[in-house]
């Protein structure tokens, strides 16, 4: 029987609830020294002096790294493409400035954490400080620029003439907040210096091909002399997919002391030199006939970065394309805060954008008296918009009645407050979800052993999605083997070059290679008897690429109940369907879409980084102060994969489904919330107070 589509355990499961899994900050080797960071306690200035003489002479200290006492590093191209990109592009200690609260100023190297911790607190740094902004203060967004002034902002049709043809109009403000992608396991290195001037790293990274590659550009080495293991990642979510300072600075405390090294990123440091999602204001105008059809999509998106970094949460992307109107125009700006750079966090952009767009919808659906699943099928496109392609495989009005149906939508009053059980108000939203379905190059190799065992290798790595289950899985298909006589040998970086597990690309990427090296074994195995056969396979999109446009979409309806005499919001139910092509294992994919709408209440409901307006502090530093969704605030999740495999994607028809489940609960939430409460909350998270 195929395994690929069976619901199969993990392959690392047992390793994993047994503690023998072994993630970075695991790694025992001889004379581990240990790496404590001092960070900036202001936002902006100029390091004027730093007096390390009480750390030095601290017991068990080795070293205190700093600006001008420090192995040389050099920026790195920073580029997607050659597989060097970091997470914020100015090196540690690369100059005398301070761009934001908790950039490393200096870090201690000592015996022992506890004496490296402790020598830190004696480290004086003296700084002279200088004004700083670290919040998008509404209308005052002083330094807003275009990311790239070279491009034009995207417009297609007639946006003016759009605006005047509509019956129906909306033009709304929106904002999402900062958000911290706290993964469970905290960013973590350990780094040494092995024989012939090489770096071996053991990195908390959702890339290891791109920790190598930017790791060896900063630090002069060819890349082969650069290994990158990450056999566990205790998710990622985003945070990890590019490198952050502290794994610089422990690749440099170990040249430094010429003894292995281990750098934990304290939780308080997660949300400034580690990457977050920035916060948006987005204003969004749609416009429609009084039948329903949209005759202007116009989004315009501004979200923080560093100064250090031009970071783009492109919040506006989806608009283009999600809805079918001959108008339609976007702007994307940034705005340079005294802040740490931001990065992807799960769903980049598209959970940002389709909280204002799928919020305006249901503005919309108001305006013009309309049910809000109706007004989306009415608008459904049968091409993509931006680029006029034809989609590749797309479902999603079928996502509509799976999701209409398992709710019980029909049953849905438009009233607002007309639903009740009880003391509690009942409110149903809905929202949409897209995410493009993205494939890169990979290479993969499979040893086949006489004895009916095969061990298959690829650079890539599983931060907790189901990566080396489902790569057991399509190879055990392809040798015709038992998946239980497979083994997945995947987080290093000198096996064939893989995917980055982010985007939602690594399954649909790794998959055709891994087929493809099966293939290759097979065939040489007929060649003769022999006692084991390596078959290799490079596989890349292709031509497919510029005849369809390749997404995946999805659709959540979500049921509130608000309690007016206690001031109590919590969500009851949420119905969702996913077109996401084949689903290669059911089990490990709904455990993704799962995640993704628990990131998505928390997004609505509780999640944001909130920064000091006086020194630039990350006032919700702890996961005390920063709120996730608990179990208590999870309800069950109904959720149906629709499975058309696309025939155009490659390997098994599958798309990758890590970020799609995110995107549009948000919206699906605030749009409940308005149909129980007659509040239109604009700004996430809400909160109970903004319901009193
Ligand atoms: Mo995802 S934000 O690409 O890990």
């Amino acid at each position: 029987m195929a395994s690929v589509g069976q619901g199969i355990d993990r392959y690392e499961g047992r390793l994993k609830v047994t503690g023998r899994a072994d993630y970075a900050a695991d790694r025992r080797c001889e004379g581990l020294a240990h790496v404590a960071g001092v960070f900036s306690q202001v936002a902006s200035g100029r390091v004027v002096a730093i007096d390390c003489a009480a750390a030095e002479r601290a017991p068990g200290v080795l070293a205190v790294l700093r600006h001008g006492h420090c192995p040389k590093v050099k920026r790195s191209p920073n580029a997607f493409g050659s597989a060097t990109k970091v997470g914020e592009v100015r090196p540690p200690f690369e100059d005398d400035r301070v761009y934001y609260f908790g950039q490393y100023l200096a870090a201690v190297v000592a015996e022992t954490w506890e004496q490296a911790k402790a020598a830190a607190a004696l480290v004086r740094v003296t700084v002279a400080r200088e004004p700083i902004q670290v919040a998008l203060d509404d209308g005052q967004w002083p330094g807003e620029r275009k990311p790239d002034p070279e491009t034009p902002d995207y417009s297609r049709g007639d946006p003016e003439q759009g605006w005047a043809k509509g019956d129906a109009k909306v033009d709304a403000t929106y904002a999402t907040a900062t958000e911290v992608h706290n993964a469970m396991e905290l960013h973590s290195t350990v780094a040494r210096w092995v024989e012939g001037g090489k770096l071996e790293v053991h990195d908390s990274t959702q890339w290891v091909v791109g920790t190598r590659g930017a790791l060896a550009a900063m630090l002069g080495l060819r890349k082969e002399q650069v290994t990158v293991l990450a056999h566990h990642i205790g998710g990622g979510f985003g945070g990890k997919l590019f490198v952050w300072p502290g794994t610089v600075v422990a690749a440099l405390a170990a040249k430094a002391v010429k003894r292995p090294v281990k750098l934990v990123t304290d939780r308080h440091q997660e949300g400034t030199t580690a990457g977050h999602r920035p916060e948006t204001r987005q204003r969004v105008r749609l416009a429609a006939t009084k039948e329903g059809v949209l005759t202007l999509v116009r989004h315009d998106a501004i979200a923080a970065t560093s100064k250090v970094d031009d970071f783009i949460e492109d919040a506006a992307e989806t608009s283009k394309t999600l809805y079918r109107c001959p108008h339609a125009a976007t702007t994307q700006r940034i705005v340079p805060l005294h802040i740490g750079t931001p990065t992807s966090m799960r769903a980049p952009g598209a959970a940002s954008g389709l909280f204002a767009l799928e919020s305006a919808m249901d503005e919309l659906a108001v305006a013009l008296g309309m049910d809000p699943i109706e007004l989306r099928r009415k608008n459904d496109a049968q091409r993509d918009g931006e680029s006029g392609l034809p989609y590749s495989s797309k479902h999603l009005t079928a996502c509509f009645d799976s999701v209409a149906k398992r709710f019980g939508w029909a049953k849905r009053k438009a009233g607002i407050g007309s639903m009740r059980a009880g003391t509690e108000i009942i409110g149903w939203g809905f929202a949409t979800a897209t995410w493009p379905a993205l494939r890169k190059n990979s290479r993969a190799k499979v040893e086949l052993f006489r004895e009916g065992r095969a061990k298959v290798y690829c650079a890539t790595q599983d931060i907790g999605t189901g990566t080396y289950t489902v790569i057991a899985q399509v190879a055990a298909d392809a040798l015709r083997l038992p998946v239980s006589k497979v083994e997945v040998a995947i987080g290093n970086s000198d096996y064939p070059e893989g995917p980055i597990s982010g985007g939602s690309m690594a399954t649909a990427s790794f998959v055709p290679a891994v087929m493809a090296a099966c293939e290759d074994a097979l065939k040489k195995l007929k060649g003769g008897r022999r006692e084991s056969v390596v078959g290799e396979g490079e596989t890349a999109p292709g031509a497919e690429r510029k005849k369809f446009s390749f997404r995946s979409f999805g659709a959540h309806a979500v049921e509130v109940r608000w309690d007016p005499g206690i001031g109590r919001l919590r969500v009851a139910r949420v119905v969702t369907a996913i077109d996401a092509g084949k689903i290669l294992n059911p089990k490990t994919a709904h455990n993704q879409i799962a995640g993704g709408i628990v990131m998505g209440i928390g997004m609505g409901l509780r999640e944001e980084s909130v920064y000091d307006s006086r020194d630039g502090r990350t006032l919700s530093d702890s996961l005390a102060e920063y709120l996730v969704p608990v179990n208590a605030d999870i309800p069950p999740l109904d959720i149906e994969f629709l499975e058309f495999p696309d025939r155009h994607m490659g390997g098994h028809g599958g798309h990758g489904v890590g970020e799609i489940g995110i995107c549009g609960v948000a919206a699906a939430l605030a749009n409940a919330v308005y149909h129980a409460t007659g509040q239109r909350i604009r700004e996430i998270p809400i909160k109970v107070e903004d319901l009193l």
